[in-house]
């Protein structure tokens, strides 16, 4: 079992190291016959374009399947920065994510199977909301969540996913920095570090996560008292005190997979719920709300995969103006070098035949 959880212990701040050394292609092998027949075309079209696939945790299972990694925001941007030897990658997630890909990836093309995936968080701000807080605040350095576009993070001074949020407003080294537009998160680095936050947009939230509430939580640890209850920072503040753990989804694989525990209640969007259930059959995983399904996320199918891989069109592929990807590309590697190295993990369902 955890250890009982105090305000504090429930700001996890796991690092994350998976082990990418195990040979997809063998595990592959003997799983094929469970692959579907459209999974099996996606392979195929996969090997002969020498693409890779990354998938965030919020994808449907079907394409979880058939990803080299799956992970959350971080880990897939240290992949990302990472990886070599592919024509190109195909990114099953939302616009920033695949944005931070292209510039993470140096010259490997990269592509979304859909193109109207941008994230309604990153909505909340834009540059010029970063510019007027600078100027608000002289000398304050302006963090920005990555669930924001190339152009808000072409004027913030540092970077952060919800797995990496404290420690790099604690390595900005400063009494106060301006972050967001997340307030959730914010709140949840408010609690984490001794570093005053100054909300970038006090309303900025995600839709998904905003709804869940203590009374949710509640209800099912009466039903599962044995049960840790696993919040997103994306969470409301009162939900994120109401659960034993908060973390981000790579926090919430990884803790499912080691702690000794049976059952666990997870708020968070529902494709990660599934993973769960699918990569731990021996324990209880259930959902703080079904309801929570990111329908951006979801706009990308096995079907949009294999359309893409088919017929590469150009206005699927996702770059970011020059002038904009020196700076981002600094203060992402800044991000990746305070967080360590944490990679996306390799399937543990199936896997691809590449
Ligand atoms: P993670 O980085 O925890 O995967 O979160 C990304 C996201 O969009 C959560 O809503
Ligand atoms: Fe954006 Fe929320 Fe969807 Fe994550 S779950 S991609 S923050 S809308």
């Amino acid at each position: 079992m955890l250890p009982p959880q105090s305000t504090s212990d429930k700001l996890c701040r796991l690092g994350f190291r998976y082990n990418v050394s195990q040979s997809v292609h063998t595990r592959c092998e003997s799983m094929d016959d469970e692959l579907s027949v459209l999974q099996n075309k996606v392979l195929e079209l996969k090997k002969k374009r020498n693409a890779l696939i990354l998938a965030h945790n919020y994808q449907t299972m079907d394409i979880q399947e058939i990803a080299d990694f799956v992970g959350d925001s971080l880990q897939l941007a240290q992949t990302s920065a990472e990886v070599q030897g592919y024509d190109m990658i195909v990114f099953a997630g939302v616009r920033f994510m695949a944005e931070m890909a292209a510039i993470l990836a140096k010259n490997t093309p990269v592509y979304i199977p859909e193109t109207e995936v941008l994230c309604p968080l990153a909505a909340f701000v834009d540059a010029e909301v970063v510019c007027k807080k600078k100027k608000e605040y002289p000398g304050v350095p302006v963090i920005v969540y990555v669930n924001t576009t190339a152009e808000t993070k072409s004027e913030a001074d540092m970077i952060c996913t919800s797995g990496s949020a404290a420690e790099v407003v604690e390595a900005a080294n400063c009494p106060r920095v301006i972050f967001g537009p997340d307030s959730n998160l914010a709140d949840f680095v408010r609690k984490s570090t001794d570093v005053e936050i100054i909300d970038l947009e006090p309303s900025g939230h995600c839709y998904v996560h905003q709804r869940f509430t203590v009374e949710q939580i509640e209800k099912l640890k009466k039903q599962y008292p044995n049960a840790i209850a696993i919040a997103h920072p994306e969470c409301p503040d009162e939900v994120q005190e109401a659960a034993d753990l908060v973390g981000s989804t790579g926090m919430m694989v990884k803790t499912v997979a080691e702690s000794e525990a049976d059952t666990f209640l997870i708020a968070t969007e529902m494709g990660l719920v599934h993973q769960l259930q699918k990569n731990n059959p021996e324990k209880t995983i259930i959902p703080v709300s079904e309801d929570a399904i990111c329908f951006t996320m979801k706009r990308n199918t096995l079907k949009g995969i294999y359309n893409l891989l088919k017929n590469l069109p150009e206005e699927n592929r996702v770059t970011v103006p020059e002038h904009m990807v020196q700076h981002i590309k600094n203060i992402l590697d800044e991000m990746n070098r305070v967080k360590g190295n944490g990679k996306a993990a390799k399937v543990t369902t199936k896997a691809t035949t590449s």
